[in-house]
Protein backbone atom coordinates (compact mmCIF):
# COMPACT_ATOMS: atom_id res chain seq x y z
CA UNK A 1 0.00 0.00 0.00
CA UNK A 2 1.03 3.79 -0.59
CA UNK A 3 1.11 6.05 1.78
CA UNK A 4 0.12 9.70 1.13
CA UNK A 5 2.90 11.55 2.98
CA UNK A 6 2.64 15.39 3.88
CA UNK A 7 5.97 16.20 5.64
CA UNK A 8 6.00 19.71 7.52
CA UNK A 9 9.21 22.07 8.44
CA UNK A 10 10.15 25.82 8.50
CA UNK A 11 10.22 28.06 5.64
CA UNK A 12 13.20 28.02 4.24
CA UNK A 13 14.39 24.12 5.41
CA UNK A 14 12.42 22.51 2.70
CA UNK A 15 15.17 21.75 0.44
CA UNK A 16 17.04 20.41 3.29
CA UNK A 17 14.07 18.09 4.38
CA UNK A 18 13.75 16.73 0.90
CA UNK A 19 17.71 16.12 0.90
CA UNK A 20 17.19 14.37 4.28
CA UNK A 21 14.14 12.25 3.28
CA UNK A 22 15.71 11.20 0.33
CA UNK A 23 18.68 9.82 2.10
CA UNK A 24 16.25 8.13 4.62
CA UNK A 25 15.23 5.70 1.77
CA UNK A 26 12.07 8.33 0.34
CA UNK A 27 11.18 8.68 -3.47
CA UNK A 28 9.01 11.27 -5.45
CA UNK A 29 9.77 13.94 -3.29
CA UNK A 30 8.01 17.45 -4.17
CA UNK A 31 7.65 20.48 -2.81
CA UNK A 32 4.55 22.12 -1.81
CA UNK A 33 5.61 25.64 -1.55
CA UNK A 34 5.19 26.95 2.35
CA UNK A 35 6.84 24.80 4.97
CA UNK A 36 5.97 21.07 3.73
CA UNK A 37 7.37 18.54 0.98
CA UNK A 38 4.77 15.36 -0.02
CA UNK A 39 5.65 12.20 -0.91
CA UNK A 40 4.34 8.70 -2.03
CA UNK A 41 6.14 6.04 0.45
CA UNK A 42 5.34 2.96 2.52
CA UNK A 43 5.20 2.73 6.39
CA UNK A 44 8.94 1.83 6.51
CA UNK A 45 10.19 5.06 5.14
CA UNK A 46 7.41 6.52 7.37
CA UNK A 47 9.29 5.07 10.57
CA UNK A 48 12.47 6.03 9.54
CA UNK A 49 11.42 9.64 9.31
CA UNK A 50 9.04 9.80 12.56
CA UNK A 51 12.40 8.46 14.44
CA UNK A 52 15.50 9.59 12.50
CA UNK A 53 14.25 13.22 10.59
CA UNK A 54 16.09 15.91 12.26
CA UNK A 55 14.30 18.59 10.08
CA UNK A 56 10.47 17.42 10.00
CA UNK A 57 8.00 19.41 12.06
CA UNK A 58 5.10 16.89 11.04
CA UNK A 59 4.26 13.96 9.52
CA UNK A 60 0.68 13.97 8.31
CA UNK A 61 -0.55 10.68 6.07
CA UNK A 62 -3.35 12.77 3.99
CA UNK A 63 -6.40 10.31 4.15
CA UNK A 64 -8.58 12.93 2.02
CA UNK A 65 -8.35 15.22 -0.75
CA UNK A 66 -11.07 17.25 -1.96
CA UNK A 67 -11.90 19.74 -4.73
CA UNK A 68 -13.68 22.59 -2.89
CA UNK A 69 -14.39 25.70 -4.35
CA UNK A 70 -17.50 26.65 -1.29
CA UNK A 71 -18.42 25.41 2.08
CA UNK A 72 -21.29 22.89 0.78
CA UNK A 73 -18.97 21.08 -1.64
CA UNK A 74 -16.42 20.99 1.51
CA UNK A 75 -18.86 19.78 4.07
CA UNK A 76 -20.70 16.98 1.77
CA UNK A 77 -16.87 15.91 0.92
CA UNK A 78 -15.76 15.63 4.65
CA UNK A 79 -19.19 14.29 5.63
CA UNK A 80 -18.28 11.20 3.09
CA UNK A 81 -14.86 10.35 5.17
CA UNK A 82 -15.50 7.32 7.05
CA UNK A 83 -14.37 8.99 10.32
CA UNK A 84 -15.79 6.26 12.43
CA UNK A 85 -12.55 3.53 10.85
CA UNK A 86 -10.14 5.38 12.25
CA UNK A 87 -11.43 5.79 15.88
CA UNK A 88 -14.41 5.05 18.19
CA UNK A 89 -16.54 6.52 21.10
CA UNK A 90 -13.43 6.05 23.95
CA UNK A 91 -10.96 7.95 20.99
CA UNK A 92 -10.40 11.78 21.66
CA UNK A 93 -10.23 13.56 19.32
CA UNK A 94 -8.65 17.17 17.88
CA UNK A 95 -8.73 19.06 14.55
CA UNK A 96 -6.25 21.48 13.54
CA UNK A 97 -6.58 23.80 10.77
CA UNK A 98 -4.43 25.60 8.42
CA UNK A 99 -6.69 28.02 5.86
CA UNK A 100 -5.17 29.77 2.64
CA UNK A 101 -7.01 31.85 -0.08
CA UNK A 102 -10.29 29.94 0.36
CA UNK A 103 -13.70 31.04 1.48
CA UNK A 104 -12.87 29.82 5.35
CA UNK A 105 -10.28 32.86 7.16
CA UNK A 106 -10.48 31.77 11.00
CA UNK A 107 -8.83 28.58 11.42
CA UNK A 108 -10.64 28.16 14.60
CA UNK A 109 -14.21 28.31 13.05
CA UNK A 110 -12.80 25.63 10.72
CA UNK A 111 -11.55 23.11 13.15
CA UNK A 112 -15.15 23.72 14.67
CA UNK A 113 -16.76 22.92 11.81
CA UNK A 114 -14.63 19.74 10.69
CA UNK A 115 -14.94 18.49 14.18
CA UNK A 116 -19.20 19.16 13.61
CA UNK A 117 -18.88 17.25 10.44
CA UNK A 118 -16.97 14.34 12.21
CA UNK A 119 -19.62 14.85 15.15
CA UNK A 120 -22.64 13.98 12.40
CA UNK A 121 -21.25 11.32 10.86
CA UNK A 122 -21.17 9.61 14.04
CA UNK A 123 -24.84 10.21 14.73
CA UNK A 124 -25.91 9.75 11.37
CA UNK A 125 -24.63 5.74 11.90
CA UNK A 126 -26.52 5.75 15.31
CA UNK A 127 -22.60 5.32 16.77
CA UNK A 128 -22.00 7.22 19.99
CA UNK A 129 -19.27 10.37 19.36
CA UNK A 130 -15.86 10.77 20.74
CA UNK A 131 -14.62 12.93 22.81
CA UNK A 132 -13.14 16.36 21.92
CA UNK A 133 -9.34 16.41 23.57
CA UNK A 134 -7.74 19.33 22.15
CA UNK A 135 -4.05 18.48 24.47
CA UNK A 136 -3.57 15.28 24.39
CA UNK A 137 -5.64 13.12 21.45
CA UNK A 138 -5.63 9.95 20.71
CA UNK A 139 -6.26 11.33 16.88
CA UNK A 140 -5.19 14.35 15.95
CA UNK A 141 -6.84 15.65 12.23
CA UNK A 142 -4.80 18.07 10.23
CA UNK A 143 -7.33 20.28 8.20
CA UNK A 144 -5.59 22.48 5.01
CA UNK A 145 -7.78 24.06 2.98
CA UNK A 146 -6.03 26.42 0.03
CA UNK A 147 -7.77 27.79 -2.84
CA UNK A 148 -10.13 24.85 -3.96
CA UNK A 149 -7.93 22.05 -2.42
CA UNK A 150 -8.53 20.48 0.94
CA UNK A 151 -7.61 17.89 2.61
CA UNK A 152 -7.40 15.99 6.00
CA UNK A 153 -4.80 14.34 7.37
CA UNK A 154 -3.91 12.36 10.55
CA UNK A 155 -0.61 13.34 12.40
CA UNK A 156 1.72 9.91 12.88
CA UNK A 157 3.85 12.26 15.31
CA UNK A 158 1.00 13.67 17.53
CA UNK A 159 3.14 16.70 18.86
CA UNK A 160 6.01 18.27 16.91
CA UNK A 161 8.93 16.17 16.19
CA UNK A 162 10.77 19.32 17.01
CA UNK A 163 10.45 18.34 20.82
CA UNK A 164 13.19 16.51 21.72
CA UNK A 165 12.64 16.16 24.99
CA UNK A 166 15.64 18.41 26.41
CA UNK A 167 14.42 21.63 25.97
CA UNK A 168 15.26 23.99 28.81
CA UNK A 169 11.97 25.46 29.58
CA UNK A 170 13.74 28.73 31.48
CA UNK A 171 16.25 29.67 28.33
CA UNK A 172 15.56 32.65 27.06
CA UNK A 173 14.88 32.13 23.58
CA UNK A 174 16.65 29.06 22.20
CA UNK A 175 16.55 28.53 18.42
CA UNK A 176 13.98 25.62 17.45
CA UNK A 177 15.83 22.31 17.49
CA UNK A 178 14.48 21.38 13.93
CA UNK A 179 16.02 24.89 12.82
CA UNK A 180 19.19 24.48 14.61
CA UNK A 181 19.29 20.91 12.50
CA UNK A 182 18.68 22.65 9.50
CA UNK A 183 21.19 24.79 9.28
CA UNK A 184 23.58 22.65 10.46
CA UNK A 185 22.94 20.59 7.34
CA UNK A 186 21.59 23.89 4.73
CA UNK A 187 25.92 24.84 5.74
CA UNK A 188 26.93 21.61 5.65
CA UNK A 189 28.78 21.32 9.14
CA UNK A 190 31.10 18.32 8.51
CA UNK A 191 30.92 16.46 12.02
CA UNK A 192 34.28 15.69 10.71
CA UNK A 193 36.16 18.92 11.59
CA UNK A 194 35.89 20.64 14.92
CA UNK A 195 33.17 22.77 15.75
CA UNK A 196 32.50 25.44 17.35
CA UNK A 197 29.58 27.76 18.57
CA UNK A 198 30.85 30.73 20.57
CA UNK A 199 27.58 32.37 21.32
CA UNK A 200 26.32 29.45 22.14
CA UNK A 201 23.10 30.46 24.05
CA UNK A 202 21.08 27.57 25.27
CA UNK A 203 23.22 25.37 23.20
CA UNK A 204 20.93 24.18 20.67
CA UNK A 205 23.22 24.31 17.51
CA UNK A 206 26.13 22.31 19.39
CA UNK A 207 23.79 19.68 20.99
CA UNK A 208 21.95 19.03 17.58
CA UNK A 209 25.36 19.27 15.82
CA UNK A 210 26.70 16.35 18.65
CA UNK A 211 23.76 14.38 17.97
CA UNK A 212 24.71 14.25 14.32
CA UNK A 213 28.07 13.24 14.89
CA UNK A 214 27.21 10.63 17.84
CA UNK A 215 24.54 9.18 14.92
CA UNK A 216 21.80 9.99 17.75
CA UNK A 217 18.38 9.52 16.56
CA UNK A 218 16.11 12.87 17.86
CA UNK A 219 13.25 10.79 18.01
CA UNK A 220 14.70 7.20 19.33
CA UNK A 221 13.56 8.01 22.92
CA UNK A 222 10.00 9.32 22.21
CA UNK A 223 6.74 7.13 21.59
CA UNK A 224 4.40 8.44 18.79
CA UNK A 225 0.38 9.19 18.38
CA UNK A 226 0.32 6.26 16.05
CA UNK A 227 1.58 3.67 18.72
CA UNK A 228 -1.47 4.59 20.71
CA UNK A 229 -4.36 4.23 17.67
CA UNK A 230 -6.96 2.00 18.41
CA UNK A 231 -6.56 0.28 14.98
CA UNK A 232 -3.02 0.13 14.74
CA UNK A 233 -1.35 -0.71 11.50
CA UNK A 234 1.07 -3.89 11.85
CA UNK A 235 3.25 -2.95 9.31
CA UNK A 236 3.90 0.80 10.96
CA UNK A 237 4.67 -1.17 14.06
CA UNK A 238 6.61 -3.67 12.86
CA UNK A 239 8.51 -0.65 11.09
CA UNK A 240 9.19 1.75 13.87
CA UNK A 241 10.40 -1.53 16.28
CA UNK A 242 13.05 -2.63 13.60
CA UNK A 243 14.12 1.55 12.95
CA UNK A 244 14.68 1.55 16.54
CA UNK A 245 16.81 -1.36 16.70
CA UNK A 246 19.48 -0.01 13.47
CA UNK A 247 19.42 3.08 14.99
CA UNK A 248 20.62 1.97 18.40
CA UNK A 249 23.19 0.08 16.67
CA UNK A 250 24.95 2.34 14.56
CA UNK A 251 25.07 4.97 17.50
CA UNK A 252 28.89 6.17 17.98
CA UNK A 253 29.89 6.43 21.70
CA UNK A 254 32.96 8.96 20.97
CA UNK A 255 32.50 12.23 18.93
CA UNK A 256 34.80 12.14 15.61
CA UNK A 257 36.01 16.23 16.53
CA UNK A 258 35.20 18.29 19.49
CA UNK A 259 32.27 20.41 20.28
CA UNK A 260 32.99 23.39 21.62
CA UNK A 261 30.29 26.01 22.79
CA UNK A 262 30.77 29.09 24.86
CA UNK A 263 28.66 32.45 25.74
CA UNK A 264 29.63 35.45 27.70
CA UNK A 265 26.40 35.69 29.86
CA UNK A 266 26.38 33.44 32.40
CA UNK A 267 23.05 32.64 32.63
CA UNK A 268 23.27 31.62 28.38
CA UNK A 269 25.94 29.28 29.94
CA UNK A 270 23.82 27.93 32.38
CA UNK A 271 20.78 26.92 30.48
CA UNK A 272 23.40 25.12 28.31
CA UNK A 273 24.80 23.04 30.82
CA UNK A 274 21.08 22.43 31.62
CA UNK A 275 19.88 21.87 27.55
CA UNK A 276 23.18 18.98 27.43
CA UNK A 277 22.47 17.48 30.92
CA UNK A 278 19.25 16.65 29.03
CA UNK A 279 20.13 15.49 25.48
CA UNK A 280 22.53 12.80 27.41
CA UNK A 281 26.16 14.88 26.48
CA UNK A 282 27.43 15.55 29.90
CA UNK A 283 30.41 13.74 28.76
CA UNK A 284 30.82 15.42 25.56
CA UNK A 285 30.28 19.15 25.85
CA UNK A 286 31.10 21.53 28.42
CA UNK A 287 30.04 24.72 27.82
CA UNK A 288 32.21 27.84 28.72
CA UNK A 289 31.88 31.48 29.66
CA UNK A 290 33.97 33.22 26.82
CA UNK A 291 33.84 36.43 25.00
CA UNK A 292 33.04 35.53 21.35
CA UNK A 293 35.03 38.47 20.46
CA UNK A 294 38.53 37.10 21.66
CA UNK A 295 37.54 33.61 19.95
CA UNK A 296 40.03 30.79 19.14
CA UNK A 297 39.89 28.21 16.60
CA UNK A 298 39.07 24.65 18.29
CA UNK A 299 41.38 23.37 15.85
CA UNK A 300 42.60 22.88 12.28
CA UNK A 301 39.88 23.54 9.73
CA UNK A 302 37.43 24.50 11.91
CA UNK A 303 33.41 24.94 11.25
CA UNK A 304 32.61 27.76 13.23
CA UNK A 305 28.46 28.14 13.71
CA UNK A 306 26.38 30.91 15.44
CA UNK A 307 23.11 32.57 15.98
CA UNK A 308 24.48 35.88 16.54
CA UNK A 309 22.25 38.75 18.71
CA UNK A 310 19.57 40.50 15.51
CA UNK A 311 19.24 43.66 17.91
CA UNK A 312 15.68 43.90 16.65
CA UNK A 313 14.39 45.40 19.93
CA UNK A 314 17.60 47.89 20.33
CA UNK A 315 18.78 51.67 19.20
CA UNK A 316 21.09 54.04 19.76
CA UNK A 317 24.40 53.41 21.64
CA UNK A 318 23.18 49.70 21.97
CA UNK A 319 23.01 49.66 18.40
CA UNK A 320 26.33 50.81 17.88
CA UNK A 321 27.68 47.88 20.26
CA UNK A 322 25.91 45.70 18.71
CA UNK A 323 27.43 46.89 15.03
CA UNK A 324 31.12 46.99 16.31
CA UNK A 325 30.52 43.26 18.14
CA UNK A 326 29.41 41.99 14.73
CA UNK A 327 32.43 43.88 12.92
CA UNK A 328 35.16 42.90 15.87
CA UNK A 329 33.79 38.76 15.17
CA UNK A 330 34.21 39.43 11.86
CA UNK A 331 38.05 40.53 12.12
CA UNK A 332 38.62 37.89 14.65
CA UNK A 333 37.54 34.80 12.01
CA UNK A 334 38.76 36.71 9.45
CA UNK A 335 42.55 36.62 11.05
CA UNK A 336 41.89 32.34 10.80
CA UNK A 337 43.91 30.73 7.92
CA UNK A 338 41.20 28.12 7.49
CA UNK A 339 37.63 28.07 8.38
CA UNK A 340 33.86 27.10 7.51
CA UNK A 341 31.52 29.81 9.06
CA UNK A 342 28.11 29.87 9.43
CA UNK A 343 26.31 32.65 10.43
CA UNK A 344 22.83 32.94 11.14
CA UNK A 345 21.45 36.50 11.96
CA UNK A 346 18.47 38.83 11.31
CA UNK A 347 20.58 41.55 11.33
CA UNK A 348 20.15 43.50 8.37
CA UNK A 349 23.27 45.04 7.85
CA UNK A 350 25.10 41.14 8.90
CA UNK A 351 26.97 41.00 5.77
CA UNK A 352 28.43 44.18 5.66
CA UNK A 353 29.63 44.69 9.26
CA UNK A 354 31.10 40.51 8.95
CA UNK A 355 32.92 41.79 6.02
CA UNK A 356 34.29 38.25 5.34
CA UNK A 357 33.47 38.07 1.81
CA UNK A 358 30.92 36.60 -0.41
CA UNK A 359 28.87 34.08 1.10
CA UNK A 360 26.27 31.51 -0.09
CA UNK A 361 22.25 32.91 1.30
CA UNK A 362 19.61 31.04 2.25
CA UNK A 363 16.73 32.89 3.51
CA UNK A 364 14.77 31.53 6.55
CA UNK A 365 12.85 32.24 9.56
CA UNK A 366 13.67 32.78 13.07
CA UNK A 367 9.93 32.75 14.61
CA UNK A 368 8.43 35.49 13.06
CA UNK A 369 11.28 37.18 12.24
CA UNK A 370 13.03 36.60 8.63
CA UNK A 371 16.92 35.93 8.84
CA UNK A 372 19.48 34.41 6.45
CA UNK A 373 21.79 32.12 7.10
CA UNK A 374 25.48 33.33 5.41
CA UNK A 375 27.97 30.62 4.25
CA UNK A 376 31.71 31.22 4.14
CA UNK A 377 34.62 28.99 3.23
CA UNK A 378 38.48 29.99 2.85
C1 LIG B 1 20.46 34.69 19.53
S1 LIG B 1 21.24 34.13 20.97
C2 LIG B 1 21.74 32.48 20.60
C3 LIG B 1 20.62 31.50 20.84
C4 LIG B 1 21.06 30.05 20.67
N1 LIG B 1 21.21 29.68 19.29
C5 LIG B 1 20.08 29.09 21.37
O1 LIG B 1 19.59 28.15 20.75
O2 LIG B 1 19.79 29.32 22.54
C6 LIG B 1 22.74 35.04 20.92
C7 LIG B 1 23.67 34.81 22.09
O3 LIG B 1 24.86 35.56 21.88
C8 LIG B 1 25.40 35.85 23.16
N2 LIG B 1 26.40 36.92 23.03
C9 LIG B 1 26.21 38.23 22.74
N3 LIG B 1 27.42 38.86 22.70
C10 LIG B 1 28.37 37.94 22.98
C11 LIG B 1 29.80 37.98 23.08
N4 LIG B 1 30.49 39.10 22.92
N5 LIG B 1 30.44 36.83 23.36
C12 LIG B 1 29.75 35.68 23.53
N6 LIG B 1 28.40 35.58 23.47
C13 LIG B 1 27.73 36.70 23.19
C14 LIG B 1 24.16 36.23 23.96
O4 LIG B 1 24.42 36.10 25.35
C15 LIG B 1 23.12 35.22 23.44
O5 LIG B 1 23.06 34.11 24.29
Amino acid sequence: MSLDLVVTCARGTERALRFELEQLGATGVKGTGRGAVELPTSWEVAARILVESRIAHKVLWRLLRLEASDEPELISGLLSFPFESYGGRDDSFAVDAHLHSCPWTHSLFAAQRVKDCLVDRFRDRGLERPSVDTKRPRLRYVFHWEGSQASLSLDLAGASLSRRGYREPNAAAPMRETLAAAILALGHADVQRPFLDPCCGAGTLAIEQAWRALKRAPGLGRQFACEFWPHQEQALSDALRDVRVSVREQQLTELPAPIELGDYHAGAVQSAELQIHAAGLGRYLAPKRRDARKLEAPGERPVIVSNLPFGERISGNNRLQLEGFYRTFGDRLRALPTARVLVFSGHPDAESLLDLGQPRRFSLMSGALAAKLLRYDW
